[in-house]
């Protein structure tokens, strides 16, 4: 046991790293964490709620490392710089709470599990939705034959983007920056948690075999897709699909099915709600912090619930993702711009991905006439 109080740094400041700050005042105002460092290359937006404090500030995380010494360093700057800055990190001795996805490719991957090994480190990765009771919930209910033997997963996510989404920041839409891969587009950012969710949901198995992948784009303007499907099975014999649109009608939060030979449960993997057979209602669960997981792992040794191992099939999948070729430009035809700052939606959609994640389909197989 080490009941020392964690003194916590954060290098990517602004951006997600805001709602990084906001978690840490709570748990720094309970008395369970210090702030010790807060660093960013750009201005550090200031704001009440958050207050900067006794924190150092650096615009340069070696120093910080070097200056502040902090036991946990939470990582929130975009992807290509997510092996550098965790590698100094650990090689200087802080755990690291890395934000998703960790590494871009599996070779990233092995050279950064390399140093967490090396190292002897901790890496939770920022995949939030894997702290759901929910899961756990669901994993009871197999466990207890509820639903039969597992032989689909399917997740299905609609929501809307408008175009100043891609102008966010200077990677926002592109595959690649000063020629490293970033990851943005639907799949590879914001329904990261979608792959993920489902990977673990289906048993946390390595896929067996490649995936199937379609994507697609309604803006000229982006490199990367906003409506896309894949496809795969993992070597426990369970299919995996997942279907995702930023151009949605409708929105769908992001709804797992999870069919059994024998009953079928759903759960909206963002709100933790979940539906069991013989149930007539959803039910709310709550949701283990991953930050207050990371303290306690380092505390008392509680085991950590997204260490770095539990994102290498999710990797296997975001490499195949970003090596695919610029995805295809759907006819305008099909597309309706809304709003001053205008969304694209897509016509059917929202309908399409809830189709291919409920009947494991590609959207090619399920005669649209977009795909
Ligand atoms: N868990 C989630 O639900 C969730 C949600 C949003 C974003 N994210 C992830 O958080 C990360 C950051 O995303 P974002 O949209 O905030 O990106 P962003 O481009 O806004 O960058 C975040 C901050 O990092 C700073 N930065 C960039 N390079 C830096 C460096 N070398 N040293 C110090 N600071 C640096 C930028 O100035 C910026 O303030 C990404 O990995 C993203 O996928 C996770």
């Amino acid at each position: 046991m080490d009941l020392t109080i964690p003194r916590i740094a954060i290098v990517g400041a602004n951006g997600y790293g805001l709602h990084h700050r906001h978690d840490i005042e709570a748990r720094r105002q309970a008395g369970k964490v210090e702030l010790a460092a807060l660093c960013d290359t750009a201005e550090i937006i200031e704001d009440d709620q958050i207050p900067i404090g006794d924190a150092a500030v650096f615009d340069d995380y070696e120093r910080m490392l070097a200056e502040t010494d902090p036991h946990i360093v939470v990582i929130a700057t975009p992807p290509p710089t997510h092996l550098p800055i965790a590698s100094a990190a650990m090689r200087h001795g802080s755990d690291v709470y890395l934000e998703k996805p960790p590494v871009a490719s599996l070779e990233e991957y092995r050279r950064l599990y390399e140093v967490m090994t090396e190292t002897g480190r901790a890496v939770q990765v920022g995949f939030q939705a894997l702290g759901s009771h929910a899961i756990n919930a669901l994993r009871d209910a197999l466990d207890a034959g509820k639903l039969g033997r597992l032989e689909a997963v399917g997740v299905a996510g609609s929501w809307q983007r408008p175009d100043s989404y891609y102008r966010r920041s200077p990677w926002a839409g592109k595959r690649e920056l000063n020629g490293a891969p970033v990851a943005d587009g639907a799949l590879a950012n914001p329904f990261a948690h979608a792959s993920q969710q489902a990977l673990a949901i289906a048993g946390d198995w390595p896929l067996d075999g490649s995936i199937e992948l379609e994507r697609l784009r309604c803006r000229s303007e982006i490199e990367v897709d906003d409506t896309a499907v894949w496809r795969g099975r993992n070597k426990g014999g369970v299919s995996v699909t997942v279907a995702v649109t930023l151009c949605g009608e409708r929105k769908l939060e992001g709804d797992v099915w999870v069919k059994g030979s024998e009953g079928e449960a759903w759960l909206e993997y963002p709100t933790d709600r979940l539906l069991l057979p013989g149930e007539d209602e959803p039910k709310q669960y709550g949701r283990t912090n991953l930050l207050d997981n990371l303290v306690h792992h380092r505390q008392r040794g509680v085991g950590l619930i997204s260490g770095l191992r539990r994102s290498k099939t999710f990797t296997g999948v975001l490499e195949r993702v970003l090596s695919d070729p610029m995805p295809r430009l759907v006819d305008p035809a099909h597309v309706e711009r809304i709003g001053d700052d205008p969304v694209s939606v897509l016509s059917g959609a929202d309908t399409a991905v809830e189709r291919a994640a409920r009947s494991a389909s590609l959207f090619s197989e399920l005669d649209l006439p977009w795909a």
